[in-house]
């Protein structure tokens, strides 16, 4: 397989854009592509300040490289969720997070879980949830508390995450499965800004995980192999494996589920909920001042409050 720009050796080859490319004429391509799906969904500009979550995997700390590349004002945002799993899970990304910010002299902001809400997020789960649920849930929340909090506080433009299409599409798939109506009407490249939540953006949401990787390793970005040790519920990964032999049979046809989802909205051949209904139950957190549509605090508040009580329960 040879690379269709130049002849070399083929690095990469993307059956779906029927496209092989060598080693450093894919690290062109992807940032070229990352640029046309941000000028695609508008997602922001150059003079904008761009917040990059990053877990210190591949899909975000690429997105990070990326965005650094293109020349956009960037900084990232680590949150410690206190996950050990045998493999040190936090240390080991907080680690890579710090070493790709410092190299490339970018500021990293930093939370720790077990500090803010006073438990590690495994701990969190098992003084809420009673049984032994996983703890991805309150994971969930905590994260998307915690970044929108610490956008607001840093005053960005928009936060950005590293979904990639993989991602995507399997929670479009699994929402669809249920018609889930109200998770659909709001699944997009782009959540606008609302009164207490930053504008929200995913500039990979069109490149698939085995590019976001090839990307990471051909760069040489030092990232955590390791999925979290609790990763995605089994459903998730049912789904995408799925995926991945409808993939395999019809190449595109991710890309193409995805598009032509995002087409139907836009256009309004699919008519879903529409966000100002949500809006109408939103009100602000007694606690935090974050919007919620639970009543009084919102439920990262009152997570934080049944850990304290469960503990000092504990030490009566
Ligand atoms: P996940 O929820 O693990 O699929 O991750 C989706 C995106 O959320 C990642 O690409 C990151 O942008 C962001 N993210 C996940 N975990 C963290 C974390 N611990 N700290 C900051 N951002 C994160
Ligand atoms: Fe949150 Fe695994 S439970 S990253
Ligand atoms: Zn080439
Ligand atoms: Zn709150």
């Amino acid at each position: 397989m040879k690379c269709r720009k130049c002849g070399a050796t083929a690095a990469i080859n993307m059956r779906h854009h029927r496209l092989a490319l060598c080693a450093s004429h894919y690290l062109e391509w992807i940032p070229e592509q990352t640029q046309r799906t941000i000028e695609h969904y508008r997602m922001f500009s150059l003079s904008d300040q761009v917040l990059v979550a990053v877990s210190g995997g591949k899909d975000s700390l690429g997105l990070w490289d990326v965005l650094d590349r293109l020349g956009y004002q960037t900084a990232g945002v680590y949150i410690g969720l206190g996950i050990d799993g045998g493999v040190r899970y936090s240390d080991q990304s907080l680690a890579r997070c710090r070493a790709f910010a410092g190299a490339r002299r970018l500021k990293l902001h930093t939370v720790d879980v077990p500090t803010e809400l006073g438990a590690s997020i495994p701990e969190a789960a098992r003084l809420t949830h009673r049984g032994q649920q996983k703890p991805c849930s309150v994971c969930g929340l905590t994260k998307r508390h915690v970044m929108n909090r610490v956008a607001l506080e840093a005053g960005v433009d928009v936060l950005a995450t590293g979904h990639n299409l993989d991602d995507e599409v399997a929670v479009l798939f699994g929402n669809t499965l249920s018609w889930s109506t109200g998770y659909l009407a709001r699944q997009a490249p782009v959540l606008e800004a609302r009164p207490g939540f930053v504008r929200k953006v995913k500039p990979f949401c069109r490149l698939m995980e085995r590019e976001t990787a090839a990307y990471a390793v051909l760069r040489g970005i030092d990232y955590i192999y390791d999925e979290c040790p609790f990763a995605e519920g089994a459903t998730n990964l049912t789904h995408k494996d799925l995926l991945n032999r409808l993939e395999a049979d019809r190449p595109g046809a991710k890309l193409s589920f995805y598009l032509s989802f995002l087409r139907a909205r836009q256009t309004g051949a699919l008519l879903l909920p529409g966000a100002a209904e949500a809006e109408s139950d939103l009100h602000a957190c007694v606690t935090c001042g974050q919007p919620t549509t639970a009543p009084g605090e919102c439920t990262y508040c009152r997570t934080r409050r049944r850990i304290h009580e469960k503990r000092e329960q504990r030490s009566r």
